[in-house]
């Protein structure tokens, strides 16, 4: 490759969202990004619902609390995020002197973007007896308007970490606020978002394999839909459905989730099956399509050329670190 063509390629990668250059066919890129690692001193941290093989070759993989706890201890020079945006994201905003890298910056999220932080500010403002609690998977601008962030792993015992009397914006996720307010007894005042990947469960379909299959287990995200989540035998985060799978002593599972996390289940427990729950229509929609935006190849020019780079305003990044470091330490007490 020439360097005009590389030049051309990088100016390229903000609508692009990826470096576009080829890649020479003979490269093992497993090897590769293994050798880049351990040159650029880089820590490569994958999200479950990644392609197994970016799985496979990353140093640590997790649910989104687990991600941000250790992009804030890593001692990397260069921070590898195969996720989405909002949680590259995250990391940048815990380390800001760091190179934060992601496959695709057009790795985005439906439900982060069903929440524009001008219309939230002014939902805000129409509430002010009101804190805020925003679920991770929003923007900067919205962190930056929130007074504590939750995943879906903590939510419960950081909203019961508020009086019982005080009032609360839930934000975005309806379905996970919703969720929250049955299981605490609250009524937090909800942001009509939701994720497109796990609203498009089919009750109907999953009710029919139920009855296909009377031995297995119904586990689904907190993300889902209330019918679904009503029946039910797990809810949990990405974390905490691989480890219910692990400790229980159910041998099949109806998967409510993106696919992606059924690679860690199968492998954590080889003897057991893994049914992934079928969408409404029978399209291929419980593949989060932005989270599969990322590719192996895009991972190796990612790392190669230390481009597309997560970059923020130094006055946003401080505003949205706060709630952050709130979620960080209420976990931490809690053991989380
Ligand atoms: P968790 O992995 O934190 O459960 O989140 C799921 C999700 O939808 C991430 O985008
Ligand atoms: Fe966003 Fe849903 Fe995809 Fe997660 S699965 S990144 S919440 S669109």
């Amino acid at each position: 490759m020439t360097t005009e063509t590389l030049a051309a390629a990088k100016s390229n990668v903000e609508k692009r969202g990826f470096l576009d250059v080829d890649i020479d066919p003979t490269l093992d890129l497993f090897s590769e990004i293994k050798r880049l690692k351990k040159e650029k001193n880089a820590v490569l941290l994958a999200h479950y619902y990644q392609d197994a093989d970016i799985q496979d070759v990353a140093d640590y993989i997790g649910d989104s609390l687990g991600l941000a706890q250790q992009a804030e201890k890593t001692k990397a020079d260069m921070i590898v995020f195969a996720g989405v945006h909002f949680m590259a994201e995250t990391a940048k905003i815990l380390n800001p002197k760091k190179k934060v890298v992601i496959p695709d910056l057009k790795a985005g999220c439906s439900l982060s973007d069903s929440c524009p932080p001008p219309l939230f500010k002014k939902f805000k403002e129409q509430h002010p007896d009101h804190v805020v609690v925003s679920y991770i998977n929003c923007s900067a601008g919205i962190k930056a308007l929130s007074d504590v962030i939750v995943t879906s792993s903590n939510a419960k015992v950081i909203v019961e970490s508020f009086p019982k009397d005080q009032k609360i914006i839930f934000a975005p996720d309806k379905n996970l606020g919703a969720y929250i307010n049955k299981v605490t007894g609250r009524d937090m005042l909800l942001w009509n978002g939701a994720c497109m990947v796990h609203e498009i469960f089919s009750l109907e379909l999953i009710t029919k394999l139920k009855v296909r299959h009377p031995g297995a287990k119904v586990i689904a995200h907190p993300e889902c839909e209330e019918p679904v989540l009503r029946i039910a035998d797990y809810i949990g985060s990405t974390t905490g459905l691989l480890k219910y799978t692990q400790t229980d002593s159910s041998k099949e599972y109806i998967v409510v989730t993106e696919t992606g996390i059924l690679h860690q289940m199968e492998k954590a427990s080889p003897d057991k099956k893994f049914i992934p729950a079928p969408p409404n229509n029978g399209c291929a929609c419980n593949d989060c399509p932005h989270m599969k935006l990322n590719s192996l190849e895009k991972l190796y020019l990612c790392m190669e050329y230390e481009t597309p780079e997560i970059t923020m305003n130094e006055q946003l990044r401080l505003a949205a670190r706060k709630p952050i470091e709130r979620m960080l330490e209420i976990s931490a007490k809690a053991g989380l």
